[in-house]
């Protein structure tokens, strides 16, 4: 094992020692090739040995930029001392009875702190679960018991997971699809106001989704519309103004359920604590994960609690949902996120993300489209002076990132968008000089 002490006191530095990945990281590699499914993939095979604040330390003994968070989950940073700290206590206490067995008190903690959070003053209801598919999942489940109706309604370059019902949900092909199916029925894809390629505006790419609704499902058949405020995987697309309310709205008079998919967006990433107070939305019900624990394994699904509360007893659960650990995680993560001023730190990124990146717009061509708030920012690549994607510049600069030191994602339905996901806590020094690496990628 390693010497290693993770979170925030790991020098918060890059340091580059071998070639990436190094020697004992592709040994590693060669021996997950005989023992690990190929169909798992990494973006980065440094096999890592500790992380926080800024950086990931690998086995070689490079320490990269994380412009990653493990997709949007270290907010809060990595092995935050608070996460690990409540985790030790609990993990000394019991690791596990069932909450469907004999409950804990962490778990009510955590779905009263979430029905305070999330969007709106209503009366709220929470279930805890182990990942964003199964909250998801759990979500649509309700809306149909609650509205008894099967339809659900989603949105082109959405993601939402890769259970069978949610990659049914999610709109991409390959890889999360391909050979999958027969997918799950009565899922209905709509057109997405995606300012970077669509003709039509918010409330005009709206009334489209809203007439397909009305004229080949029935507003009356309609048990969800599922969307992402700001899609995460489907590469970083705000979606145009105006779009989301009057969905929303058309949900509301016709008595569909509004699932705002907050689960890449929550927990402070966008500069705002959930992406839908952006444009004033307060979602019927509301998928949480990534963000919510620190790096733990916890989603929820917090919601109306009458339609939460139709759900007959025992319709809902699992094994390990709401384990007692995540939940102490989570709850670390909520005090850190007010104590720590983590939504502001996000906004702070942004801040400074967004103008340097539309100032190497200026000068590189192959970069389309900038977008993002706060720490969700990515850049679309192009082939110059067209809208065609690129993702053979998006992989080669992901690459150049890589070799830097810098650990950077791809995204978007065509492969062409390089996205960023700094932890919230990351020292403005590395933010920049991470900014620098990429610029110096492209050069
Ligand atoms: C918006 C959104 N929904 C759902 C999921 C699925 O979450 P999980 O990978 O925890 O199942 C993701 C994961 O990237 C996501 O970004």
């Amino acid at each position: 094992m390693s010497s290693f002490k993770g979170g925030p006191s790991l020098p918060q530095e890059r340091k580059i020692v071998t070639e990436i990945p190094g020697p004992r990281s592709r040994e590693l590699q060669e021996r997950r090739k005989k023992a690990v499914a190929p169909g798992v993939g990494s973006t980065l095979p440094v096999y890592t040995v500790a992380a926080g604040g800024g950086v990931i330390v690998d086995v070689d003994g490079n320490s990269l930029i994380d412009f990653g968070s493990g997709i949007a989950v270290t907010n809060v940073g990595n092995a935050h001392p608070e996460v690990v700290r409540r985790v030790q206590e609990q993990v000394a206490a019991f690791t596990h009875t069932c909450f469907m067995v004999t409950p804990y008190e962490a778990y009510v903690s955590v779905c009263e702190k979430l029905n305070e959070l999330t969007p709106g003053d209503h009366e709220k209801r929470t279930i805890l679960v182990n990942s964003g598919a199964e909250a998801v999942e759990n979500a649509v489940k309700i809306a149909r018991y609650a509205t008894r109706r099967p339809a659900v309604v989603v949105f082109d370059h959405g993601y939402h997971g890769r259970t069978l019902l949610t990659m049914t949900l999610t709109a991409k092909n390959m890889p999360y699809k391909e050979g999958f199916g027969p997918y799950a029925p009565e899922v209905y894809r709509m057109p997405m106001a995606y300012p970077f390629r669509s003709e039509l505006d918010g409330p005009a790419t709206a009334a489209q989704a809203i007439d397909l609704i009305t004229t080949q499902i029935g507003a009356h058949n309609t048990a969800a519309i599922l969307v992402e405020p700001i899609l995460g995987e489907g590469g970083f697309i705000e979606p145009s103004p105006g779009f989301l309310p009057a969905l929303d709205r058309f949900a509301k008079e016709n008595g569909i359920v509004f699932i705002a998919d907050e689960i890449q967006t929550g927990f402070g990433r966008t500069g705002q604590l959930f992406a839908s107070e952006h444009e004033g939305i307060v979602p019927d019900l509301i998928t949480t994960a990534k963000g919510i624990a620190g790096g733990l394994p916890l989603a929820a699904v917090t919601g109306r609690a009458d339609l939460m509360d139709s759900v007959h007893g025992g319709g809902l659960g699992g094994t390990y949902g709401g384990n007692p650990i995540a939940c102490q995680a989570a709850l670390a993560v909520f005090e850190a996120l007010e104590a720590e001023k983590v939504v502001e730190r996000a906004r702070r990124i942004g801040e400074i993300m967004l103008p340097r990146l539309r100032a190497m717009a200026e000068r590189f061509p192959q970069i389309g489209d900038v977008r993002g708030r706060g720490a969700m920012t990515a850049i679309e690549l192009v082939v110059p002076g067209t809208r065609t994607p690129d993702p053979g510049a998006a992989a080669a600069l992901a690459r150049a990132c890589h070799e830097r030191g810098l650990l950077v994602l791809t995204a978007g339905t065509y492969g062409n968008v390089l996205r960023f996901l700094p932890p919230l806590v990351i020292p403005e020094p590395l933010l920049l000089e991470g900014l620098d690496l990429l610029e110096e990628a492209f050069r």
